[in-house]
């Protein structure tokens, strides 16, 4: 019964709440698993997934049209470490109140959400552990 119960309330928490933040980073992985940088890199590329590229040039050629709002992904994983990425990905606005970025990975908080999206991440668990791991190899 206990364990039903646990599985019950695990099921029922909301899908952000795992996530640790120290100091300026998210240090663990959100799955427990490293990311693919083959995924993260296509859901960086992906124009209604990730929309990434809207704001921030990146070493992704054949995609035109890339935004200046933003500093380059270019060298993203010399200049921080895993975990910060994690943060900055999963909610930017932790460090910075005013990011235009929005929080991939923060349910709840926000405004204006559309019914279906209510208490739902931008992107899953996975693809934010996908887009650390493709970050982290841009390096210059
Ligand atoms: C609406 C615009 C916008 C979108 C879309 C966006 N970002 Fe950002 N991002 C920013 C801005 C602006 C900053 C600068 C930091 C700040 O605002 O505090 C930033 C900062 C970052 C940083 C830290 C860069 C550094 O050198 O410090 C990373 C990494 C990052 N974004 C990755 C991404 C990824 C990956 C995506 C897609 C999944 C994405 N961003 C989508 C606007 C955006």
């Amino acid at each position: 019964m206990r364990v039903l119960l646990a599985a019950v309330l695990a099921f029922l928490a909301p899908a952000a709440a795992a996530q640790q933040v120290v100091g300026d980073a998210i240090p663990a992985s959100l799955t427990g698993q490293s990311g693919d940088a083959a995924r993260g890199r296509a859901i960086v590329a992906n124009r209604s997934l990730g929309l990434c590229l809207l704001c921030h040039s990146g070493p992704i050629a054949e995609e035109r049209f890339q935004g200046d709002l933003a500093p380059t992904l270019a060298g993203a994983g010399s200049r921080l470490s895993e975990g910060q990425l994690r943060l900055r990905i999963a909610d930017g606005a932790r460090l910075n109140a005013d990011t235009i970025m929005p929080p991939y990975y923060r349910a709840g908080g926000l405004q204006r959400v559309a019914r279906s999206f209510e208490g739902k991440t931008i992107l899953s668990a996975a693809q934010v552990e996908d887009v650390v791991a493709y970050l982290a190899t841009l390096r210059d």
